[in-house]
């Protein structure tokens, strides 16, 4: 059997990436791994059990004993913790709101790229996140940055009814120490203000397809 592939997808909120990850991982028969519902999972676990995020070690302490772990649902890959993925609820303005300070402590990022990695397993991937680009799978040849203007990504996430001030944690994501979102050198980078997701994905897929 041939190696898996994997495309990799960042950019900031609201860029389109999930949309387009699950067309094209649809599209070419690939798992589709949204790692930002892995640090959303993280997030609500945390709320859960009161733990304070804003303290680094206590967070990190919560990531060593949490009982979660790496299930494929027909063609995605979700965290689970004890058996349970909390669909729903890590989509809410709360989760949302304190998602970027878990996203930050090192233990975090170093636990949940084993896991990424690890995602392979599952066969070639189409996976979405902040770092998969710059960290996580740096050598796959399919990396892209989505973008959209920061008007445009807002007035999606308030039409998804979600209340969130996207700036704040796009400022978290971009600047903190541990695997900042970047656009690194052989991404394509792809503004899609403007363009329906089908155009977008099928530009990708035809990038893919043609390297
Ligand atoms: O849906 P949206 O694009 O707003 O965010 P998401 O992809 O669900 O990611 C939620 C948060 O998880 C981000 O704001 C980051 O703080 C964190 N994240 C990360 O640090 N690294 C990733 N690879 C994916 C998400």
């Amino acid at each position: 059997m041939s190696d898996p592939i994997v495309i990799a997808i960042d950019g900031p909120s609201a860029s389109g990436k999930s949309t387009n990850s699950k067309i094209i991982a649809a599209e070419l028969g690939f798992v589709y791994v949204d790692t930002g519902a892995m640090y959303r999972t993280l997030a609500w676990h945390a709320l859960q059990s009161g733990t304070n995020v804003e303290d680094a070690a206590a967070v990190e302490k919560l990531c060593r004993d949490w009982p979660a772990e790496l299930v494929r649902r027909g063609d995605s890959v979700w965290l689970e913790v004890d058996g349970y993925f909390p669909e729903e609820e890590i989509r809410s303005s709360e989760v949302s709101a304190v998602v970027s300070h878990v996203a930050q402590v090192p233990f975090v990022r170093d636990w949940m790229k084993e896991r990424q990695r690890s995602c392979v397993q599952f066969g070639s991937l189409v996976m979405e996140g902040r770092d998969i680009t710059s960290n996580i799978f740096p050598d796959t040849p399919h990396k892209f940055y989505l973008d959209a203007s920061a008007q445009v990504r807002q007035a999606r996430r308030d039409a998804d009814g979600v209340e969130e001030n996207l700036a704040a944690r796009d400022q978290r994501d971009s600047t903190r120490k541990a695997a900042p979102l970047k656009k690194v050198d052989g991404a394509t980078v792809i503004n899609n203000s403007g363009e329906a997701p089908e155009e977008t994905s099928a530009r990708i897929i035809a990038l893919v397809r043609g390297s």
